[in-house]
């Protein structure tokens, strides 16, 4: 046998050989129909342009979202995630239930303008408090749980009332998805779905985003409710207890330093899962291709990659309208 194979060696390199057969024996491939584009949205106009630390993001007005989601549409992405710069900041992040505030008023806008498409609407606290934290405090300056959850159930109704289609809770309090959804089926709202961030790790990859939306903590941190990044077999429990309260989507945040989680979720559950690809690692890519220290094409495409590769269905990704335009 060994001298068989000594004399005829395997030659895996022949379905390597053209562009044509890798492309017909390629195991995995991105579609531009499962990405997410998140979408920035400003209350005060003045504070709409372009991010410092997300180069190529912006932050929108109501009608540049619409105008965004409109291209997005156009080039095949149909999902987009809508985070609300607000006014004004309070204790309760009151404006994040206002009727009128800056998510349902754009929410209104694109489902008015483009009925098809998907507005998922993230749902926290921290681009609405005056601290920055996900949820409100007790007099111990913690972050109160179940205080919390009422008012994430009060600005999910409210963004289920002005027309999205999926409200994702990324607020990591316990029972918040149970709670959103017996107060959405209350409503008579049991065809709006939860895309839960359930596996959140307390990440330094946020960054970006912090800046971009305001909502970095004026004190402490988020490892009190977002996951230790050492752990496995929790982020498997923050799963199972999100599909058990109802989750439809569950989600593991941030995405490439957590491959082996999404595997792992994928080989136990049944729903669909979503990673999100985050502002720092979105960062990350934009600076060293800046550099000209990688080639940000073959580099986008490698990592959208491995999320597919690693079983994600859903991909939330600075990169959904670039990647997108590219593969026009
Ligand atoms: C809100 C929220 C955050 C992100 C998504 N939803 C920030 C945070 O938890 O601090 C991060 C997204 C990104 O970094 O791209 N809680």
């Amino acid at each position: 046998m060994i001298e068989t194979l000594l004399r005829r060696p395997i030659r895996p390199r022949r379905l390597r050989r053209s562009a044509g057969m890798r492309d017909l024996v390629r195991e995995h491939r991105v579609t531009v129909s499962q990405l997410i584009q998140p979408l920035f949205v400003a209350a005060d106009p003045s504070a709409a342009g372009p991010i410092r630390t997300l180069p190529g993001i912006e932050r929108h007005t109501v009608q540049g979202a619409v105008r965004e989601a409109r291209e997005l549409h156009a080039l095949g992405v149909r999902a987009v995630l809508l985070f609300g710069i607000p006014q004004f900041k309070d204790a309760a992040g009151s404006s994040n239930f206002d009727p009128d505030g800056i998510v349902q008023q754009t929410a209104r806008a694109i489902k008015d303008a483009l009925p098809e498409t998907i507005v998922i609407a993230d749902v926290c606290n921290c681009e609405y408090t005056d601290h920055g934290h996900c949820g409100i405090l007790n007099a111990r300056g913690e972050v109160d749980n179940d205080a919390t959850v009422d008012l994430l159930v009060r600005t999910a109704l409210s963004y289920a009332r002005a027309g999205v289609d999926v409200v994702a809770p990324s607020d990591m309090m316990d029972g918040r998805v149970g709670a959103i959804r017996s107060a959405l089926d209350d409503e008579r709202f049991e065809d709006v779905a939860i895309l839960a961030y359930s596996a959140k790790y307390a990440s330094a990859f946020y960054g970006p985003f912090r800046e971009a939306a305001g909502s970095a903590p004026s004190f402490g941190d988020r490892r009190t409710y977002q996951m230790d990044p050492a752990n496995a077999r929790e982020a498997l429990r923050e799963i199972a207890l999100d599909i058990e309260e109802g989750a439809d989507i569950v989600m593991v945040k941030p995405a490439l330093p957590y491959l082996d989680i999404v595997r792992a979720a994928r080989d136990r559950f049944n729903v669909p899962i979503a990673v999100y690809n985050v502002s720092g690692e979105y960062a990350m890519l934009k600076a060293a291709a800046a550099n000209g220290w990688i080639d940000e094409r073959s580099a986008i495409e490698e990592v959208l990659t491995s999320f597919v590769r690693a079983g994600a269905e859903v991909i939330v990704t600075y990169f959904a309208k670039a990647y997108a335009s590219a593969r026009r």
